[in-house]
């Protein structure tokens, strides 16, 4: 079973790259699936085909499939955007505008991933590729569970008992209405849900992130960020697949500063990416629409039919890169954790250790790390940024330690 996420700047190529290398697996005899959770219904576009809700046979052992993420969302979302409606309209906002502030931008997103799961969970596929949104999106989204677990332990105690009784008090005090059991209850099966997501998203056995990009400076510098944020949350980048390389050869100054242009960028890529496989496809005559074009796309991209081109990266397979996470014992009382935060500049980085969380932060992301517990009962004793990964020191704290 293999997961295959591809993100990117809006535009690059992300649902033709999807489309082909979901043609190219299911091409070499495994059972694919192709999944869109953009509501544009661009998937369908590139197969020149019309896709459900449900999966939809394309060719032989490849299925597409477009989320209906809108209706995903009502079903989960309802009941506690119910209730954020009511507060804020007690609170004196008008029901339009409070009607408006409930309305996640996105939600619809993170909820269609739900579908994902019960896709993998089915064991009907050997292989699974996702057109995901554009890049600050799906990070902020992919961030999500994490975030809403971390609320619900802050807001909810975790006897529920206690919430019945103080509940009244509470409402009294603060002049609003407190979550009702129902909201509680929604909110908790969304929190375990996309947990489990998450959990499948970060699964290093099964799932990665291929970024698709564009060689210009502006799209480079996104991807590069990108790297960042998703080392940051957990997830693998394993791939990069640029896209729109123009061929060379005669031809006027027009085309000839471009190609030169690309093929710089194209040795910053190479560098800044430096340990995973860069993959590039040549800018075709016409758009790659429909499974003729788009295996060709594959094929060209990827290597031959009869698999990657010698010495090259399988492009199916889990490549090689880096833990984004791991716990090292240095010595008997001495931790080093190590996040992996290619491209992440010093000054942006900020760490703080708040009770058994530690929350990181890189520019405008931040994660909430629960901390295992052996480092609970640590003390941190200083971190540095070096070599692409921040290495938090911990050691035993004697106050804590020998109790235990
Ligand atoms: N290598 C290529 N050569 C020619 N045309 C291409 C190539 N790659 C993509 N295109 C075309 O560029 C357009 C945008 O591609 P695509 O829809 O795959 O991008 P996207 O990243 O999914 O966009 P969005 O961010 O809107 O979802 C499409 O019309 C597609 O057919
Ligand atoms: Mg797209």
């Amino acid at each position: 079973m293999r997961v295959l996420l591809f993100t990117g700047k809006g535009g690059v190529g992300k649902t033709t790259t999807s489309a082909a290398t979901a043609a190219f697996a299911a091409a070499r005899g495994h059972k694919t699936l192709v999944l869109s959770t953009d509501p544009a219904h661009s998937l369908a576009d590139a197969f020149g085909t019309t896709l459900g809700n449900e999966p939809t046979e394309i060719d032989d052992g490849l299925y597409g499939q477009q989320v209906d993420a809108q209706h995903a969302f009502e079903a989960s979302w309802r009941s506690v955007q119910d209730y954020l409606r009511d507060v804020l309209e007690q609170g004196g906002i008008d029901p339009l505008e409070a009607e408006e502030l409930t309305v996640l931008p996105g939600a619809e997103e993170v909820l269609a991933l739900l579908e994902l799961r019960a896709q993998v969970a089915g064991g009907r596929w050997d292989v699974v590729v996702v057109d995901c949104a554009p890049t600050g999106e799906t990070l902020r989204l992919l961030a999500l569970p994490e975030a809403l677990r971390w609320w619900m332990r802050r807001v909810y105690p975790a006897d529920r008992r206690v919430m019945r009784t103080v509940r009244p008090v509470l409402s009294h005090l603060a002049g609003l209405p407190f979550p009702p059991d129902s909201v509680f209850a929604a909110a908790q099966r969304l929190t375990d849900d996309l947990s489990e997501v998450r959990e499948l998203l970060t699964d290093p056995a099964s799932t990665s992130v291929r970024l698709v990009l564009t060689p210009e400076s502006m799209v480079v510098a996104e991807a590069r960020r990108t790297l960042t944020s998703l080392s940051l949350f957990g997830y693998r980048v394993d791939g990069v697949v640029a896209n729109r390389v123009f061929p060379g050869g005669d031809s006027d100054a027009w085309r000839q500063g471009w190609v030169q242009s690309q093929r710089a960028h194209l040795a910053e890529v190479r560098a800044s990416f430096a340990g995973v496989p860069v993959w590039e496809a040549s800018y075709a005559a016409a758009e790659p629409i429909g499974l003729t074009a788009l295996a060709e796309f594959a094929t060209s991209t990827y290597g031959g039919i009869d698999g990657a081109a010698a010495g090259e990266a399988d492009p199916l397979a889990v490549s090689a890169t880096v833990d984004p996470l791991s716990v090292e014992r240095v010595s008997a009382d001495e931790f080093v954790m190590s996040i992996s935060l290619p491209h992440a500049d010093r000054d942006h980085v900020e760490l703080v250790r708040k009770a058994d969380d530690l929350v990181v932060t890189v520019g405008h992301y931040r994660r909430v790390l629960a901390l295992p517990s052996v480092l609970r009962r640590c003390v941190v004793d200083g971190a540095a940024l070096r070599d692409g990964a921040l290495r938090v020191r911990f050691s035993a704290d004697p106050a804590v330690w020998s109790r235990s």
